[in-house]
């Protein structure tokens, strides 16, 4: 169908399209369905449209109503272009650390957004799900979208998503690859494919590492909206009730590092411009299909495209910052200098435990340590926000002599320190610290997004130095 006599009849339908390039060599045939072409620009339209209509049909949003919603993206949008369709108040929380472009398209559709920032845990009274659900006991008429525990958001791709590639594959599709996030994309779309397939079909659930969803401690990484992340002081990981666990027969890991790689490759060789989490279904899919027959029918999903991650996975310096590096060009970098692992201390020690435990060269006793949550406290790279702040041995030595053993570590650290990419040349690094963190005597290097070694100003100034020499010497 091309005429439509609204917009949201435009929702879903959307094209799957075959991957030639990045699939070559592969026996079965890859797709992907592209539901950016929605006209919001995502998958999330599908859910926006159907939770509102159930809300609509089971009274709780009455002509006039109000849609809430805490979301940092795409179910934003979706709601926001549904209630103005429908003549709904749409009121969106989020964080202020969402990119000011979603800010002003939630306001192009007419949407009012509420910032809120507090990095604490779910449920807890200054979270941005508290907030809303205050709005909504304040507001009459006003009602909470939910996405994460409505059954509606699950059955809108059980009605579309799951039926369209069915039909397109002629019943051809033998697995269907999707991150979750709240888990409705994959639980419908999975659940209606092996209604049609009488269980054939198999589901793979593309998971970020690090995610709960795939076994993985739930620390925060870089790709949005795909997988689940727990607060490090959470005392439980809640799931999503939108996520039906027995749809999943099978979960594959992708790392930031492969998401973004495939995304980019899809771009450049394919000409298919996708997002991250699409990066993530499309590189779990790919992995999956090495080990197909020539019968076999590959779908992956693409929740959006990568318009709207233009200045992150697509733009080389975000990338460089974050020490993502795909180039193997002999340039010098920070890689010789870190000392990895990161020398780290937990977060939930006291001052006389860490001192007691910190097992550190004399020579490094006013070294930095990174002050870390607990679950960062391995030898594994951290991700930089599982950083709390930084000390050194000898402050906590001090500390413990004038009677503060038993204070928490984290009472005496500094702020954590900035950080650098590992890529980075060492001047380059030394200049960008001087410039933006002139006070600071050290930065935490960063690899693939992960932290793996703190590197020292002195360091800094004394390879620049040396390599000034080399270059003078040239
Ligand atoms: C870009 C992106 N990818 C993936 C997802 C996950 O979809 P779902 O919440 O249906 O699991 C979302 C959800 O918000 C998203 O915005």
């Amino acid at each position: 169908m091309v005429l439509y006599e609204s917009v949201i009849e435009s929702i879903g339908g959307t094209p799957l399209v075959r991957v030639h390039q990045l699939a070559a060599g592969l026996r079965p045939r890859v797709y992907v369905k592209l539901e950016y072409q929605n006209p919001g620009g995502s998958v999330k339209d599908r859910a926006a449209l159907g939770m509102i209509r159930a809300a609509e049909r089971d009274g709780s949003l009455r002509p006039g109503g109000t849609v809430v919603e805490v979301t940092s993206g795409n179910t934003g949008v979706g709601l926001a272009l549904v209630a103005a369709h429908l003549g709904y108040r749409a009121v969106i929380f989020t964080s202020s650390q969402i990119a000011a472009e979603k800010i002003r398209l939630l306001h192009a559709y007419g949407a009012e957004v509420r910032l809120v920032d507090a990095f604490v845990p779910k449920g807890h009274p200054d979270s941005l799900g508290a907030a809303a659900d205050r709005f909504v006991a304040e507001t009459p008429g006003a009602w909470r979208a939910g996405q994460y525990d409505t059954p509606a958001n699950p059955a809108a791709h059980a009605e579309s998503t799951g039926p369209e590639i069915w039909a397109d594959t002629g019943g051809a599709v033998t697995h269907f690859v999707a991150s979750a996030g709240t888990g409705g994309t994959i639980s419908g779309t999975g659940r209606s494919l092996k209604t049609l397939s009488r269980g054939a079909v198999r589901v793979i659930a593309a998971d970020p590492a690090g995610s709960s969803y795939s076994g993985g401690d739930g620390s925060p990484k870089h790709i949005e909206g795909a997988g689940h992340t727990v607060h490090p002081e959470a005392e439980e990981d809640v799931w999503p009730q939108s996520f039906h666990l027995d749809v999943v027969d099978d979960y594959l890991t992708v790392t930031d590092r492969e998401a973004i790689l495939i995304a980019r490759r899809a771009a450049r060789e394919d000409g298919i411009l996708l997002g991250g989490s699409a990066g993530t279904a499309l590189a779990a899919a790919l992995r999956l299909a090495e080990r197909l027959g020539p019968d076999d029918v590959v779908v992956a999903l693409a929740p959006d495209s990568g318009r709207n991650a233009l200045s992150t996975y697509y733009d080389d310096e975000w990338l460089a910052e974050r020490g993502f590096v795909f180039d193997d060009s002999d340039a010098p970098t920070l890689g010789g200098l870190v000392d990895a692992p990161a020398p780290r201390v937990a977060t939930h020690l006291t001052v006389a435990e860490a001192v007691a435990r910190l097992r550190l060269d004399e020579r490094d006793a006013a070294a930095p340590v990174l002050v870390v949550y607990r679950r960062s406290d391995g030898e594994a790279p951290i991700p930089a926000a599982d950083v709390a702040g930084v000390v050194a041995l000898d402050e906590l030595r001090k500390a413990l002599a004038a009677g503060a053993g038993h204070d928490l570590v984290r009472e005496h650290a500094s702020l954590a320190p900035p950080t650098v990419g590992i890529g980075r040349a060492p001047d380059v690094a030394l200049a960008g610290l001087d410039a933006a963190h002139p006070d600071w005597i050290a930065a935490s290097v960063l690899r693939d997004g992960r932290i793996v070694g703190v590197i020292t100003r002195e360091t800094l100034v004394a390879h620049s130095v040396r390599s000034d020499r080399l270059a003078m010497a040239r």
